[in-house]
């Protein structure tokens, strides 16, 4: 706009939005063409075009377009692309309005330097003022390396603010290319982490420095692409096979999301049935007569929810826990619970902190907890107690001792030891517990109980030659049957009924209603110091 030779200065109004509309019609054209022929042939969209893909159609409302770098180094100081390396604004995802930045790949690697960081930085700040959701679209080489300090230094800015934010909007960082070196901290920082098979990556040091340093040799998908995340880091909490997908599971996450911690839990309409019905009769038959005999949970959780509601969150890492949001009578729940038919529902360091942070992220944005509890306890093992499964376990217990939000928890089978307390038990502050006639509450199964109590009567036994496994099972069967039943539970109040499983959706959903105005006091300090 100011390369202009004297001769051509508009003076008129007229001739000065003519001049407006030919520069910025020529900029954007030539930067979308160029950015278009660069990113198609690697399976990736442009900047703009994913912001499309994300908002409601004409709701973008673009800030900072005209900025451009300031850097006079390294012959950056010849370019001077428009916008710089990154695309920011506002606009609307179902009608309710979002912060964006979407960095643009074709300048500068996407890389952060001070104009584009500072671009990311007002636009954080615009949504925090206005408390509405952040969503960063990455697609960067990280920190730019011919501005040096100053690249680091806003990459810092921005991790101060996505803490300043956490808990008070939601963050969504969706990966759509490579996000190297600094440009991985701020997604780690967020809530959401959604990135896209085979066209995205995130790593601290790249393979050639791993190669230099370490000598291990290892290519960039295995090392941080979204498989590795999805599955193996535990990093990344959605793996979409294209970029369209990508922006589809952003926009129905969001729906379930209120826009900021002070904000309504979003609701939409629902007629339920308040009544048992036939449907609801199903889950009767879910739990298998053997207790060793794994179920899918899913269907149990799909037999509470509004039909079709289901959204689950992580879904490849540790899957021996299931998180994921869901919606009661038309209003968001956040769902916590046991896969039987993976690691037999056992608790282990991955699993918890998976949990853990979920329940942190209900807890934040009010979101009510429904947890449905089937799990025989902690995995043993010397690779988890080194691993810190003291540490790192004791996260969830936290998790669910700091909630505030309405706790509702139905065991439906297994709720040994410390696994019973953790999995949101009354005592670590649930309101409302139920449990299935066939829950077995105990501090351990009856075989292994029997183990340890019953030692000298399976000696006796051995001794005269009985069938050890008959009295083996008669021993355990008994133990289940007194002392883990779950009318015992009842009797003591620590479950508040025992339910059948037909009831169990109208009972959360009534539950819920009941607890819709809870309120709890804390005391007061600074921030607690959850074990990291
Ligand atoms: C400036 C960069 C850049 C960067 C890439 N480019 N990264 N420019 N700063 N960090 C430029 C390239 O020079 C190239 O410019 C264009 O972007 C495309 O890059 P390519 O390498 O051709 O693309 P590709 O082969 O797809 O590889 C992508 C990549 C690679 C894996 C991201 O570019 C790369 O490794 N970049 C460096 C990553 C890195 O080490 N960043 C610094 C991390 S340190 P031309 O003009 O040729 O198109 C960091 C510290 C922050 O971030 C710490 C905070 C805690």
């Amino acid at each position: 706009m100011r390369d202009n030779d004297s001769s051509d200065i508009p003076q008129t109004t007229a001739e000065k939005i003519a001049q407006f509309r030919q520069v910025v019609t020529e900029a954007v054209a030539a930067s979308d063409t160029s950015a278009q022929e660069r990113q198609h042939p690697k399976g990736k969209l442009t900047a703009r075009e994913r912001i499309t893909l994300l908002l409601d159609t004409g709701s973008f409302v673009e800030v900072d377009e005209f900025v451009r770098h300031r850097s006079t180094s390294f012959g950056l100081e010849s370019k001077r692309p428009h916008g710089d390396a990154v695309v920011t604004g506002m606009g609307t995802i179902h009608g309710r309005q979002v912060a964006v930045y979407s960095q643009d790949f074709t300048v500068f690697g996407g890389s952060l330097g001070e104009a584009a960081g500072d671009k990311i930085i007002k636009i954080m700040d615009l949504a925090l003022s206005s408390k509405v959701p952040i969503i960063g679209i990455l697609d960067s080489g990280g920190a730019r390396i011919q501005e040096g300090v100053i690249a680091l230094g806003k990459y810092g800015e921005i991790f101060r603010r996505n803490t300043m934010a956490s808990g008070v909007v939601p963050q969504i960082s969706i990966v759509c290319g490579p996000a190297a070196g600094g440009a991985v901290y701020s997604p780690a920082l967020t809530d959401f982490v959604i990135m896209v098979d085979k066209t995205s990556q995130m790593f601290v040091t790249g393979p050639d420095v791993i190669k230099a340093v370490t000598g291990e040799d290892v290519d960039m998908e295995k090392l941080g692409g979204g498989l590795t995340h999805n599955k193996t880091s535990g990093v990344a909490h959605y793996l979409a096979p294209d970029e369209e997908d990508a922006f589809d599971y952003a926009r129905v996450l969001l729906s379930y999301l209120p826009s900021s911690w002070d904000d309504d839990v979003p609701t939409y309409a629902s007629d339920p049935d308040r009544e048992i019905t036939d449907q609801d009769r199903k889950l009767n038959t879910v739990i298998p007569d053997n207790p060793s005999v794994p179920y899918d949970m899913t269907s149990v959780i799909e037999g509470v929810v509004d039909p079709g509601s289901f959204l689950e969150v992580q879904p490849l890492f540790a899957p021996n826990i299931l998180v994921g949001f869901a919606r009661i009578e038309g209003s968001s729940v956040g769902v916590i619970a046991n896969q039987p038919n993976q690691m037999a529902g056992t608790l282990n360091i991955d699993s918890g902190e998976k949990a853990a942070r979920f329940v942190r992220f209900c807890d934040a944005f009010g979101l009510p907890i429904i947890t449905l509890v089937d799990v025989p306890g902690y995995l043993p093992g010397a690779d988890q107690e080194w691993n810190g499964v003291i540490r790192r376990g004791a996260k969830l217990l936290y998790a669910y001792a700091e909630a505030s939000v309405p706790m509702i928890t139905v065991i439906t089978r297994k709720a040994y030891g410390g696994a019973y307390i953790v999995m949101g038990s009354k005592h670590l502050g649930a309101d409302l517990n139920f449990a299935w006639p066939t829950a077995e509450i105990a501090v351990m199964g009856g075989q292994g109980a029997v183990n340890i109590l019953y030692r000298n009567e399976i000696k006796r036994a051995e001794e005269a030659g009985e069938d050890v496994a008959k009295v083996r099972e008669t021993l355990a069967n008994d133990y289940t049957y007194s002392v883990a039943s779950p009318f015992l539970a009842a009797e003591r109040g620590e479950i508040d009924s025992v339910i059948e499983p037909a009831a169990t959706r109208t009972t959360i959903a009534k539950g819920l209603r009941a607890l819709k105005n809870k309120w709890e006091h804390r005391p007061s300090g600074k921030h607690g110091n959850i074990p990291l």
